[in-house]
């Protein structure tokens, strides 16, 4: 039985969306001038990337993004979230702009909009030049004022198409994952790196807001940042506090500077790393946002861990719970929550999903079908809990699945499969799956008037 999704919960404007990301999806790493970045770095590095996979070729969206365009049409979406490629527009990080890397976001942006599909740009989705990278990367101030030029540049050109913008996709993957835990790019493995990272990305964020205000007024601008619900192990106080940590770590670090509180007091001395501050850097992280972007996939049950890494709280891994092929425990109600955490809590005033899905081990079919139940049931238990946030009063806008194409899933290569769409690497065919007709019905259902799908 599907499940059912309150229609009516919906607003008649609701943005129905996919999503995808520049390295994950666009190939053509050496074309147009485009830059090596940190994930070609990454990437190409033997034993970081399952089975050495790299974005080289990916879904060689750069050649087919008009078939990709028409694919979005198919599943009639109206939204379209998207990253920019730094490497591509500013390949040496900072300096000339490339202008054949603009040209190519330019013909995208301009067929979205003829297919009646709204785009919202994301300007850093991870793929930091590998330039800026030999210069210290994030843990340096000047990457922050490096991407508030790239992003000044990128606005300018395409803001008078479009409106909705979000400065940074994850930020805590780039600096918790990428500089603490080293299983992404640049892979590090250092606390104060991390830390800095951290602080330097946020300050990119304020910065970025500021610059694309001024090159694109009238635009709306938000952050892209992912949660999970975080519950104890146990009663056991010890690991309430660590549940705290942890939601520290992956929750409050992210949120708290955003929406004017500042960097967590606990969490500061937990680091015990002096942050880079200077005056009115947090008037610039904390600058008022037009909406924020929810990335939500799973939840996380914590117990006191005092021996381990940072934040020292480790995840328990619950039986009996259901799974993704990522091994991500499935819980819609953890999305929900989040959803009225940021606007209960943090007052934000206009929200999307910017990011939810599975992956799933998928075949095609003999009759060339692709059968995803596991994928269809997600889908619809998220869509199911949107609806009830927005009956509690979350004023959420817009749902963009992940995504729209399986891609090249970081350092999980192209064994996880994400999209809605299949693709096969070596003919690059692309197949809608029961899961991309499902969420076609849905989003045809609610144009209609439909009050329950
Ligand atoms: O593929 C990623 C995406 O790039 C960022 N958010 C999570 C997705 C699934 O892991």
């Amino acid at each position: 039985m599907p499940e059912s999704i309150d229609l009516t919960a919906f607003p008649h404007d609701f943005a129905w969306g996919t999503a995808t990301s520049a390295y994950q999806i666009e190939g053509a790493v050496t074309e147009d001038g485009r830059a090596p970045s940190i994930w070609d770095t990454f990437s190409h590095t033997p034993g970081k990337v399952a089975g050495d996979d790299h974005g080289d070729v990916a879904c060689d969206h750069y050649h087919r993004w008009p078939e990709d365009i028409a694919l979005m049409r198919r599943l009639g979406t109206d939204a379209y979230r998207m990253s920019i490629a730094w490497p591509r527009v500013v390949p040496g990080g900072d300096g000339p702009v490339n202008a054949k890397g603009l040209d190519f976001y330019d013909r995208v942006v301009d067929a979205l909009l003829a297919a009646g599909i709204t785009p919202s740009v994301t300007v850093y989705h991870w793929d930091l030049p590998q330039t800026l990278q030999d210069r210290g990367g994030w843990t340096e101030r000047d990457t922050a004022e490096h991407l508030a030029a790239y992003a000044s540049v990128v606005a300018a050109r395409l803001g008078d198409r479009v409106s909705q913008w979000a400065t940074l996709n994850e930020p805590l993957c780039s600096a918790w994952i990428g500089h603490l835990e080293g299983r992404m790019a640049p892979g590090l493995t250092d606390l104060t790196a991390a830390v800095r990272a951290s602080y330097h990305l946020l300050l990119g964020h304020g910065l970025a807001t500021q610059a694309i205000r001024a090159a694109a007024p009238g635009a709306q601008i938000g952050l892209v940042t992912n949660h999970s619900t975080i519950e104890p192990a146990s009663c056991r106080p010890e690991d309430i506090a660590a549940a705290a940590r942890m939601d520290g770590h992956t929750n409050r670090w992210w949120l708290d500077p955003v929406y004017g509180r500042g960097f967590p007091a606990d969490m500061r001395e937990l680091y015990g790393i002096e942050l880079p501050e200077r005056s009115n850097d947090l008037a610039t992280i904390a600058a008022p946002l037009d909406w924020h972007g929810l990335n939500y996939y799973f939840p996380a049950t914590i117990a006191d861990d005092p021996d381990g890494p940072v934040p020292y709280a480790r995840e328990i891994r619950l039986p009996d719970v259901t799974r993704t092929g990522m091994d991500w425990q499935i819980d819609a109600d953890g999305l929900e929550a989040l959803l009225l955490r940021l606007t209960d809590d943090y007052g934000v005033r206009r929200l999307y999903v910017t990011e939810n899905g599975s992956a799933f081990p998928d075949r095609v079919d003999p009759d060339g079908a692709v059968d995803d139940p596991g994928r269809t049931r997600y889908l619809e238990q998220h869509l199911a809990a949107c609806a009830r946030a927005l009956r509690k009063g979350a004023p959420l806008a817009g749902y963009y699945a992940w995504s729209l194409l399986d891609n090249f899933e970081w350092a999980y290569g192209y064994d996880k499969r994400f999209g809605l769409v299949h693709v096969d690497y070596p003919t690059q065919r692309r197949t809608v799956k029961a899961s991309g007709h499902r969420y076609a019905d849905i989003i045809r259902a609610h144009r209609q008037g439909t009050t329950v799908a």
